[in-house]
């Protein structure tokens, strides 16, 4: 019943979209059988006093505390967290940052414009200290967007051009500059004009790991990039995520050096949106290092602030330290010294934790675990992976890829209902991104609710 009443509207949108839509009959279907009284109450004033937004309000369920990789809701259920919002790399509530949060928030919790203090000042150096390169030249935001915003505007007065290049389905923001450099449909469908000079190109999805001896057919979108660069002659900046993190797409490394060339010869600068990604995710502090190609400029948030502070970054090759005379964007919380102290207190972890090592040690136990499933169950087309950041793409028909739309929200509330949260993304692929602490049993735990899922709607599929 439930299958005849999704919209077509729905599909095309689930399709195109960096997560699942929160307006879909199953949606409906979680809400009736999974949520207790009290929570629907609550759900209801939420909706109430919210405005409503798609990927947003009405919400999925009402929480009242977080721990390590977990959620637990008002009644008392726990779900391990595979979604987090990409912030949770250092788990939630992480005792380490919470204590170096809370001695700053005594002493300086706000430094107001034209001040500076000696947290940012030392955070500034760490996250300097932990680039690549000349990247070294740093400027906090609040959030992802607006650092994206300043990158462009860097990118404005250094190049002396105002064209981008950017890609199809991408995300990098939901403010209006944004959204223009996005391409994700449910942002920019009916919302009037957006900048201009945005040009747009499929991201590279054809490769399957960076390490890989073939390109595996994604010099094409190599090619298409370099045609756009001279016939233009003037693009500003290519901006792109260096591995897409709600697809799990990843280009080959010969894609992102060509690139790389690429843009020196045309004078654009490449700058990376790890977003997301920053602090470990891949098993290297930035996803560019797997790629030994580095950006003019990078773009990081989400997991900065420890996952407590609001805290993005815009950090850049010293070379590009130009518009002095210029207002580039100081935000209210620019130099905020609780964000730096999460900051700091997070990269310590990082090392203290050798937390890169066991992110590559655990990626190898997800890859074993997910092509078991590949094996067993027809209805998953690809596995797409690095560190602990999976993709799985499912379908309908491996021959033919044809995308498991409801097959892939089925399978989410299945989980959800068993205590494991994720997203799934452009329609089809489920999003795993557990938090980087997370202990071998715990992330084994978490496939066997995943597969469990995954046997249950195929045999569903299969009795239909
Ligand atoms: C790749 C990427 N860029 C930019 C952003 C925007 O970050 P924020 O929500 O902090 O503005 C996000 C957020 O999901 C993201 O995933």
């Amino acid at each position: 019943m439930i299958d005849a009443k999704i919209s077509t509207n729905s599909l095309i949108e689930l399709s195109k979209t960096e997560g699942d839509l929160n307006s879909t009959p199953y949606r409906n279907e979680w809400l009736t059988n999974n949520v207790g009284a009290e929570s629907r109450e609550w759900l209801e004033e939420d909706a109430n006093y919210f405005i409503h937004q798609s990927l947003s309000t009405p919400c999925l369920d009402v929480l009242e505390s977080c721990e390590g990789i977990y959620l637990t809701n008002i009644e008392g259920k726990k779900y391990i967290d595979f979604h987090g919002n990409n912030l949770h790399q250092l788990g939630y509530r992480n005792p380490y940052i919470i204590d170096k949060i809370i001695q700053q928030l005594q002493v300086l919790p706000f430094s107001p414009r034209r001040y500076t203090n000696i947290s940012a000042i030392k955070a500034a150096e760490k996250l300097a200290s932990a680039c690549p390169g000349n990247l070294n030249k740093i400027l906090f935001t609040p959030g992802g967007a607006s650092s994206v915003g300043l990158a462009l505007k860097i990118a404005r007065t250094v190049t002396g051009n105002y064209k981008t290049i950017s890609m199809w389905d991408s995300f990098h923001g939901a403010s209006l500059e944004t959204i223009s450099l996005g391409g994700e449909s449910i942002f920019r469908k009916g919302i009037g004009p957006l900048n201009s000079g945005n040009e747009h190109v499929p991201y590279p999805d054809s490769y399957r790991g960076i390490f890989w001896s073939d390109t595996y057919g994604d010099e094409k979108y190599a090619e298409y990039i370099e045609f756009i660069l001279e016939r233009e002659g003037d693009v500003a900046a290519i901006i792109a995520e260096p591995i897409r993190n709600t697809s799990v797409h990843i280009p080959s490394a010969s894609f992102w050096k060509r690139i790389r060339k690429a843009c020196d010869k045309h004078g654009a600068l490449l700058i990376f949106d790890e977003i997301p990604t920053f602090m470990g995710r891949t098993g290297k502090m930035f996803v560019f290092e797997n790629y030994e190609v580095i950006p003019d400029i990078v773009v990081v948030g989400k997991a900065l602030g420890g996952g407590i502070i609001p805290f993005s970054a815009v950090i850049v090759n010293d070379e590009l330290d130009i518009p002095a005379d210029k207002s580039l964007g100081h935000y209210t919380f620019e130099k905020n010294p609780l964000g730096a102290a999460a900051l700091i207190a997070s990269l310590e972890f990082i090392e203290n934790e050798n937390l890169l090592e066991k992110v590559s040690l655990l990626s190898g136990v997800v890859k074993t675990r997910l092509w078991e499933m590949y094996s067993i169950y027809p209805i998953i087309g690809d596995i797409r992976g690095i560190g602990l950041l999976w993709g799985i793409e499912l379908v309908t028909d491996r021959e033919l890829k044809t995308p498991a739309i409801k097959e892939a929200e089925k399978i989410m509330y299945h989980c959800l209902e068993h205590g494991l949260s994720f997203k799934v993304s452009q329609g089809n692929v489920l999003t795993l991104c557990p938090p980087l602490i997370i202990e071998k049993a715990e992330l084994l735990l978490a496939l066997t609710i995943l597969e469990n899922a995954i046997r249950y709607i195929s045999e569903e599929q299969n009795s239909i």
